[in-house]
């Protein structure tokens, strides 16, 4: 996405050129009544037509449960798109380029990450040529020579050398007019406590780093003697490079396949550069830091198909546990996430060296699907012939399958064979499932979840160039920017409650007109209560602690009270950045859809485990609320 604001003339002149109900019919069955056009609510259940479209206004409405708007609020409402997305889809549709308000400052920054990859670029050639004709090349040469790497490759990657020495570098870069300020902006020079300011990266081989435009953002600097320290040096984060982003190689990776579809994900550099070498061009490593969910949404926003490798040692395993965790919440259809273990000892440098292309290359292709390591892991440990060994088994699986992406079919599909697996019944297990996300504190025995509250700090904290030996193993793979969504213990729906009350004009947005108000979910219950009381006060009081105070008096102090201990309703913490509001509206929106998502299949199993089981009378209207949640489930799984 381009920097700068979107000016509000171009907004409105975009929402004049396009019309609404071809952007709404093509998504929602609409039929013309007069000046309107009507047909069934995207947004709640019902069963005659109570959403219109008024063309003249360029506006929805539904008079059922009351959402309306605009295209763009549509858009954003119903594809759960941002609104800079929503913008982005119209302008497609009606064929406009999107013109961007560049405010000064951003003037002046974008100035100076101009001059920054310019002079990191000049920094690589200085590099670069210095493996061809600096006095002291020859050292360098043969390390490379030694590790296998012909002068193609090390062409291809622009591996350079660095020479032993306070200032080969800074005095060339100076020599070229470059600003000393720049070269320290950049990471090139370190200044002391004396004021003096030398080279950072000396006696090193130098593997620069471009990011997936080509574009110079930093490097990594590898000694060439086992006794110096740290074996690698990296660039620190400066205006153009962020470690927790970029992945090494990715670039080069798209020079040498025209159309990549596949990314091997490895630990080092030297992974990398060896791997292609061996004519495996899709290999890319993480700078020294954890995989995040950042580079994961990059890759998959230009190929399809991840593997992520492993050493086959203990800490390759517990690198790789968290690798899926990271992974599952990220497979959605369509999405291949698998991986591949090592042999003990070896990594993908010394393995391919070993063994050749054709070998390593068998290894990826049967590389472990994220799903197929899943049900094999949790088998561990387990006494799969018996009863309760097999009940264990199915919901440390489903503890994992409810962290797939909601609207993804791999979740039914992943249901299904663990039904085949166990002899469970599906249905049973999906209002297992259904129950583990709409209540509280089932968490299955081994539920991925917790452990990580410090290290998702650990991608900004400031990079001093030096390197720790122990802990970064430890640290590799971060959770997702909404790992605080699974920290809390909190069910969705008493996520919900938290969110209404910290912020109650959020009240209109959720409707609540379903049949499961009667539900023996206490957690729903509660959702249900909160809801209508505070619909019904007649001020609605922003301030959340006096929102409860007036709730307690209401009789709900005992069943609010895990809400209002929780990290959880306090979020976010003043001095993250986010605004407030912002943050809530977001989780606002994830909890509402986790929530439409389940209550169909908790009242359909609700129902049927009346209808089944006669514990108390059903009546029509029931049996044809049945009927129809019937005819709704098998859509959804034809779909
Ligand atoms: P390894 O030590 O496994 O590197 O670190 P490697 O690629 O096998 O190195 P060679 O084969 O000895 O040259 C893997 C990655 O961890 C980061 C680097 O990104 C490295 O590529 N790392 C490692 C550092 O940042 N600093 C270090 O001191 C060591
Ligand atoms: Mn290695």
């Amino acid at each position: 996405m381009e920097s700068g604001k979107i000016p509000q003339h171009f907004i409105d002149d975009l929402l004049a050129r396009i019309d609404i109900v071809d952007i709404i019919a093509s998504r929602v069955k609409l039929k013309r009544a007069g000046h309107n056009h009507m047909g069934l609510c995207p947004f709640h259940n019902e069963k005659s037509p109570s959403f219109s479209v008024n063309q003249n206004k360029q506006f929805y409405h539904c008079f059922g449960c009351g959402v309306g708007g605009d295209a763009i609020k549509f858009l954003t409402e119903y594809e759960h798109m941002e609104f800079v997305q929503a913008i982005e889809e119209l302008a497609r549709i009606a064929g406009v380029d999107i013109p961007r308000e560049e405010k000064p400052q951003d003037i002046e920054r974008n100035k100076q990450q101009r001059a920054l990859y310019d002079l990191l670029k000049q920094a690589s050639e200085v590099y670069y040529q210095n493996l061809k004709s600096d006095e002291q090349r020859d050292k360098a040469v043969s390390y490379l020579k030694n590790r296998g790497l012909s002068g193609q490759i090390a062409r291809q990657f622009q591996i350079g050398f660095a020479p032993e020495g306070w200032s080969h570098l800074k005095d060339a870069l100076e020599a070229k007019k470059a600003p000393k300020e720049l070269l320290l902006l950049g990471g090139l020079t370190v200044e002391s406590d004396k004021g003096k300011v030398y080279d950072r990266f000396r006696n090193r081989i130098m593997f620069p780093i471009r990011d997936a435009r080509g574009r110079y953002i930093g490097f990594g600097g590898r000694v060439l003697s086992p006794d110096e320290k740290p074996k690698y040096l990296n660039s620190p984060e400066t205006p153009v490079f962020h470690k927790g982003k970029e992945l090494y190689g990715l670039y080069e990776a798209k020079l040498a396949n025209r159309q990549l579809t596949r990314a091997l994900i490895v630990e080092g550099y030297m992974d990398v550069v060896v791997l292609a070498q061996h004519g495996i061009s899709y290999a890319m490593a993480t700078l020294g830091t954890a995989t995040s969910s950042v580079h994961l949404e990059r890759l998959f926003k230009i190929l399809s198909d991840v593997v992520f490798c492993f050493d086959g040692d203990n800490a390759g395993r517990n690198a790789a546990k968290r690798a899926m965790e990271l992974a599952i919440g990220m497979l959605e259809d369509g999405r291949q996430i698998r991986f591949l273990f090592l042999p003990e000892g070896e990594d993908p440098d010394s393995l391919v060296q070993k063994e050749g292309k054709t070998a390593f290359e068998a290894r990826i292709h049967n590389a472990t699907p994220l799903l197929e390591l899943i049900f094999s892991q949790e088998k561990e440990g387990i006494q799969f012939d018996s009863l309760d060994g097999k009940a264990r088994y199915a919901r440390a699986v489903l503890a994992w399958i409810r962290q797939l992406p909601l609207k993804s079919l791999t979740r039914p599909l992943a249901i299904k064979r663990l039904a085949d697996l166990t002899g469970l019944d599906e249905d049973q297990l999906t209002l297992l499932e259904a129950e583990q996300v709409a209540k509280r504190g089932e968490p299955a025995v081994t539920a991925p979840t917790q452990q990580q509250t410090s290290h998702s700090e650990d991608n900004s904290a400031p990079d001093t160039g030096v390197y720790h030996e122990a802990p970064y193993r430890e640290t590799r793979i971060v959770m997702p920017a909404t790992a605080s969504k699974k920290r809390s213990t909190l069910s969705t729906a008493q996520k919900l409650v938290a969110n209404l009350i910290r912020q109650p004009v959020l009240l209109d947005q959720l409707s609540l007109d379903s049949n499961l108000q009667n539900s023996e979910d206490g957690d729903l219950q509660l959702l249900f209560e909160v809801h209508r009381l505070l619909t019904e006060r007649q001020k609605p009081q922003s301030e959340p602690y006096l929102t409860c105070s007036w709730l307690h008096d209401r009789g709900l102090k005992d069943a609010l009270s895990p809400i209002e201990k929780s990290d959880y309703f306090w979020l976010p913490k003043p001095g993250t950045g986010a605004k407030a509001s912002d943050w809530i509206l977001a989780e606002f929106e994830t909890n509402r859809t986790e929530l439409a998502h389940y209550l169909p299949d908790l009242e359909y199993l609700h129902l049927k485990n009346r209808m089944t089981n006669h514990t108390s009378e059903v009546t029509d209207a029931e049996r044809k609320r049945f009927n129809e949640l019937v005819i709704t489930r098998k859509h959804r799984r034809a779909r």
